[in-house]
């Protein structure tokens, strides 16, 4: 069984809607959807925001559904100038930027596992995935709706993230995390809380983020509508490609 978790529904509504002889189990107060999306045994989840609501999620996912692999697949704010609305974000490290124990742990570090960020598997498949889902954009998206975002040919890079309980709109805190965490692509507030608990189960993750702004003053986008519309489409169009 394959996991996929959101922090939003808008942002797996095109998932669920293909998912077929679902089931539905509720627990902590999350809908688990079981059944299958294009001939894979999945469960989709929206865990809500933010790293508690997302690490209990993925604990209640490996516990009662018994994933061997977890998908994230959401939205993130893009903090480096070579990422533009629409573009994508395979993950490969993921920090806790919010996170510091000094003077016990270095900044960052997570304590007693000693890891500074968590690495994800399957991304070159991913990535693959990802460029075909490029190429066969307009079977999936819709050319005005995209138009409407300024997207016009999306990108796509590998890249680290940067998971914190906080939306960062502001060019100071870009600056920051620019100069702490100088690898880091993208923001978000999920991605590392839930990597974390698959490295404590030892199971499979991997995550897709769809830069929606630019993390700057301008960060207030039509974000339902963005999910909505572009977010949720891309992820059905990955994972489509993925699970073929
Ligand atoms: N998710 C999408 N945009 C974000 C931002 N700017 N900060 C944190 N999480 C986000």
């Amino acid at each position: 069984m394959i996991g996929i978790i959101s922090a939003m529904q808008e942002e797996m509504q095109a998932l669920l809607n293909e998912l077929r002889n679902t089931k539905t189990t509720t627990k902590g107060m999350r809908n688990y959807y079981t059944g299958t999306l294009y001939n894979k045994e999945v469960v989709l989840v929206f865990s809500r925001w933010g790293k508690v609501a997302s690490a209990a999620t993925t604990t209640q996912l490996i516990n009662d559904f018994e994933v061997s692999e977890i998908i994230f697949t959401g939205v993130a704010g893009g903090i480096i100038d070579e990422l533009n609305i629409g573009d994508i974000v395979i993950g490969k490290h993921l920090y806790q930027h919010d996170l510091d124990a000094q003077p016990f742990y270095k900044q960052f570090e997570v304590p007693i596992l000693k890891k500074l960020y968590f690495e994800t598997q399957n991304t070159s498949r991913l990535l693959s995935a990802t460029k075909l889902f490029i190429n066969q954009y307009d079977l999936f998206v819709n050319r005005e709706d995209a138009q409407n975002f300024s997207i016009t040919k999306p990108n796509v890079i590998l890249g680290d993230i940067a998971s914190g309980d906080q939306f960062i709109s502001s060019l100071d805190k870009i600056k920051n995390l620019n100069k702490s965490l100088p690898s880091v692509s993208c923001v978000e507030m999920e991605g590392a809380s839930v990597a974390q608990v698959c490295f404590e189960y030892d199971v499979q993750f991997s995550i897709i983020r769809i830069i929606s702004d630019k993390a700057n003053d301008n960060a207030h986008i039509d974000f339902a509508k963005f999910m909505h519309v572009i977010a949720s489409q891309y992820a059905l169009g990955i994972l489509k490609n993925y699970f073929a």
